[in-house]
């Protein structure tokens, strides 16, 4: 049987990211069976204009909706920014969610985690990007709920944290699309 491929979106583009450094953990980390793929064209995307979204669609803009559309799920790992989820994330569900009905989020197995040094680790950017990709069209997967706090260290050397990490990862790789829509 072929590999569950999993497109991970980070929502921060800094490069030392704990979000991104969360998410190589994971790649490296990964079940079997499973094959995490980071995508790393989010800075290029140009602000969601209906103007843009015609027959010349931008070319990273393409790129993501067709990674997307190619990969069999989808998880964001992503910080959180006064109170939400980082406005290139909230752009990159934009792009997804275009055409109306048919954005290549359309039905795909969704999931949201990542991590900030603060008490409630990013669950506000964390609900907001699952409502959002929700309405988007993505079947986002109930139960998977990492909001990781950051505050007491190098959360990647805490084994516990690590397996809740890949725990959220497995569940997602385990959902069946097919049973959930019967
Ligand atoms: C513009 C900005 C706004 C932020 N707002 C929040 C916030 O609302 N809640 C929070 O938990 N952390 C907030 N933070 C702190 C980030 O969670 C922290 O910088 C985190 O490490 C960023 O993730 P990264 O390491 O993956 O880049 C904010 C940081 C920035 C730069």
């Amino acid at each position: 049987m072929s590999d569950t491929r999993i497109l991970v979106i980070v929502g921060s583009l800094r490069a030392d990211s704990l979000n991104r450094r969360i998410a190589e953990t994971l790649r490296t980390q990964a079940p079997d069976g499973v094959r995490l793929e980071i995508f790393d064209g989010l800075a290029e995307i140009p602000f969601y204009n209906e103007d843009l979204d015609g027959e010349e669609v931008p070319s990273a803009a393409v790129a993501l909706r067709d990674r997307v559309a190619d990969a069999d799920r989808v998880l964001v790992v992503t910080p959180e920014y006064n109170g939400t989820m980082p406005a290139a994330l909230n752009n990159a569900i934009d792009w997804l969610s275009r055409p109306y009905g048919v954005g290549a989020l359309t039905g795909k197995p969704f999931a949201v985690i990542g991590a900030t040094p603060t008490p409630y680790g990013g669950k506000w950017a964390h609900d907001d990007a699952r409502r959002s990709a929700g309405i988007a069209g993505a079947q986002v997967l109930d139960g998977i709920e990492v909001s990781q706090s950051a505050l007491a260290g190098d959360i990647l050397a805490d084994e516990e944290v690590v397996g809740r990490l890949l725990g959220a990862v497995r569940a997602l790789a385990d959902h069946d699309p097919e049973a959930a829509a019967a």
